[in-house]
Formats: structure tokens, sequence, C-alpha cells
């Protein structure tokens, strides 16, 4: 039986990412280089910073290294083990990152934010990613940032098939209500090339889809 606010469909959501992560996945140790580059520049200094499907955490262990308390949010204990672990193997304070297993679709985290990030929020299960983003949305502080970074298209290896459909930088927008009348500057909205390998060591690259706004004092 499921708990009220627990449906069936999170569940089966909690299940997949609990499996994905199951002591199975290569920790690269490194940052998303489009976070380093979007987001260097800003003076942390003790500033909040909400990463939203944190994964095994090494964007979260860059951001508290630059300063900022960050809180980290992911459906599967299993990936927040894993973010715990090498937070402290990187020497991370504990009190820097709160690690918090929340299925964001039925409970987003109270608050509000300077920053708060998205970086590859998609699913092949249950995933309400409009709505998270619209109230990621909402709980970014005046001056603050919404980073929201996605795949475009998937290196050509991955898939036999069809590619999946992802969303476009126009989606982002509309999904985030980020439009003339609203209070938003827009940093930057675009593709970006990622260089990476593919899994015999030849150099490819994937295409990502950034959206990275400021909300207006
Ligand atoms: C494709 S992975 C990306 C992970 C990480 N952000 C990265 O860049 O490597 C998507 C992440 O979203 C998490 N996730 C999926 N559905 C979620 C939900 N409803 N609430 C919170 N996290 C979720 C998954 O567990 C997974 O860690």
């Amino acid at each position: 039986m499921h708990s009220h606010g627990d449906p069936a469909s999170s569940i089966d959501a909690r299940e997949h990412w609990e499996e994905f992560y199951d002591g199975k996945r290569p920790w690269s140790g490194k940052p998303n280089a489009i976070l380093v580059e979007e987001i260097g520049d800003i003076d942390a200094d003790g500033k909040g910073a909400l990463d939203l499907g944190c994964g095994s955490g090494a964007d979260a262990i860059w951001l508290a290294q630059q300063g900022w308390r960050v809180t980290a949010v992911d459906i599967a204990d299993a990936a927040l083990a894993s973010g715990r672990a090498h937070a402290a193997d990187a020497g991370v304070a504990d009190d820097a990152i709160t690690w918090r297993r929340s299925d964001l679709g039925a409970e987003f985290p109270n608050g509000t934010w300077d920053l708060i990030s998205a970086f590859y929020l998609h699913s092949t299960v249950t995933l309400e990613r409009a709505a998270i983003l619209r109230k990621a949305a909402a709980a970014v502080k005046p001056g603050g940032t919404l980073l929201v970074v996605g795949h475009w298209a998937m290196p050509s290896w991955r898939f036999d098939g069809d590619p999946p459909a992802f969303p476009s930088t126009d989606d982002v927008l509309s999904d985030v209500g980020a439009d003339e009348s609203s209070p938003w500057t827009v940093v930057r909205t675009g593709l970006s090339e990622v260089p990476m390998t593919d899994p015999d060591g030849n150099p490819c690259t994937r295409t990502d889809n950034v959206v990275h706004l400021r909300r207006d004092e």
C-alpha cells in the first residue's frame, strides 16, 4: 500500500532511479562544464543553492567548494549516498551540503534560493518536469539565478532507433513562465556542443540545451 502523497507512479520512478544508481555508476568527480562556465563568476559567499535531481553529487560538491550552501535533492537514496560519500572524500564540510531525498513532483523544498540548477532533469519514467521547473522559478530570490541544462541531442552511438524528443529552450522558457512581461533577464539561452568520447574512446560531441536566467531585483 502507498501512503497519501506517495502515488504508485512515484514509487515506480523511485525504484527506477534507485536501481540506476545502485553501486554501478561511474564517478567522473568533475562538475558539469556548463555549470562552471555559467556560475563560476558569481560570488557565492554562503548563498543558498538548490540542485534539482543532483544524482551522484559532483555539481553539488563543486558548488559547496565555491562557497555555496547547497541543498541537493534527488529521488534516489542511492544517488544521495554516493554524493555524501564523495563529498566526504573531497573534504567538504558536513554542513555545506544538505542531501535530501524527495520526489520533486510531489514535494518541492520550502524556501527561496539564490541559485537553482537543474541538470538533465529527464527521465524515461514518470517525471513532472514542467511543473517542477515552474516551482523552481517561483523559488528563485530577486537577483538570483535559474540554470536549466538538458539534453537536446544525444550522441549518435547512444540510440539504435529514433532519439527521444527533448524540450527546446523555448519549451523551458515557457515551463518556467519567462516571457517579456516576467521578471527575468535572459543571461543565456541556446545550444552547447559538449565534447565527449564514445565507448570505444573516439572523440564525439553531444548537444545540450542551456537556459540561464536571472530574476530581476
Ligand atoms: C539524468 S539524471 C541527472 C543527474 C545529475 N543532475 C547529472 O547532471 O548527472 C536525472 C536525475 O533526476 C533524478 N530524478 C528523477 N526524477 C526525480 C524526481 N521526481 N524528483 C527528484 N529527483 C528526480 C534522478 O534520480 C537522477 O539523479
